[in-house]
């Protein structure tokens, strides 16, 4: 561990080290404590063990105090952008939710690019249009991509990340709604076929993402399905500038 630590701090430059152990491994909890690694998040149903599935705990050890409470505002590159205005219940949109496809390549990078999106999620800045078109021709056999059509416009994509081995009944999930179409729907229609399909058809019973501590509109929707807060992971992401943090949350059906 003391040359790990060396080679992350004095050679690598890292920031964070992340170790799930065991919700029951106290000895591994107590060895990595040792090290500077302090509990963020509790896990449920992480990963199966010896006949049933086990909770466990991400622990996490910073290289330097934790960065995210707001820096030099001049430091920043962009004013963060203003939170999407809410729709009436009458401007809701007649939404189609269907697999992406590769042609929908143009329409994913105009919605990737607009408003608030590159700033609310792991997306960065200036990526070519030709890299957007490889991710959906190339997309990973263990990726299930979701669209929201309105007037045969991708206008929100979902994508479910099926992990493998003994949490195979896990996914990582992301999206995206493009900032002119949000507050209307689109995102609620994209959770609901996505839990629909990873619970119904592929007997999954942990869904889980991380989404920025500041992202009132992506933590209302996730409460609204029954995800619930693990943890927050202090300097998850660098965002325009500096640190933020995250709230990992998962949602979790345990009749599966
Ligand atoms: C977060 C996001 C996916 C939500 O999708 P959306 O289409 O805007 O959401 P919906 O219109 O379906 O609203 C769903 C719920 O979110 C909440 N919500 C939506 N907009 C909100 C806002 N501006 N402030 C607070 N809560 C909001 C509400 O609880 C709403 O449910 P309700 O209408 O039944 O009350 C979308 O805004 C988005 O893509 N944002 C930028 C990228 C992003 O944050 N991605 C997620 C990263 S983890």
């Amino acid at each position: 561990m003391d040359a790990l630590l060396d080679l992350a701090d004095n050679w690598l430059g890292l920031r964070r080290i992340e170790v799930v152990v065991f919700a029951d491994d106290e000895p591994a909890a107590s060895f990595y404590g040792q090290y500077g690694f302090e509990q963020e998040a509790s896990l449920r149903r992480y990963a199966f063990r010896d006949g049933a599935y086990r909770d466990t705990r991400l622990l996490t050890r910073l290289r330097q105090p934790a960065q995210s409470a707001p820096a030099d505002e001049e430091t920043a590159l962009e004013a963060p952008p203003a939170a999407p205005v809410r729709e009436s219940k009458e401007g809701k949109l007649a939404i189609t939710i269907r697999g992406i496809e590769i042609d929908d390549w143009e329409d994913v990078a105009a919605l990737r690019e607009s408003g608030n999106v590159i700033y609310y999620t792991l997306q960065i800045p200036y990526l070519s249009r030709d890299a957007v078109r490889d991710r959906l021709e190339n997309m990973p056999k263990n990726q299930r991509g979701l669209a929201a059509v309105v007037k045969d416009r991708v206008v929100g994509h979902l994508g479910l990340h099926l992990e493998s081995g003994r949490r195979a009944h896990s996914a990582g999930l992301g999206m995206m709604v493009h900032a002119d179409y949000q507050g209307r729907g689109v995102g609620t229609a994209l959770m609901a076929a996505a839990i629909n399909l990873a619970e119904n058809w592929l007997a999954l019973s942990r869904i889980e993402l991380t989404v920025f501590t500041d992202n009132a509109a992506g933590v209302a929707l996730y409460r609204k399905f029954g995800f619930e807060i693990e943890g927050t992971l202090r300097d998850c992401a660098f965002r325009n500038g500096r640190y933020v943090d995250a709230y990992l949350m998962s949602r979790i059906r345990d009749k599966v």
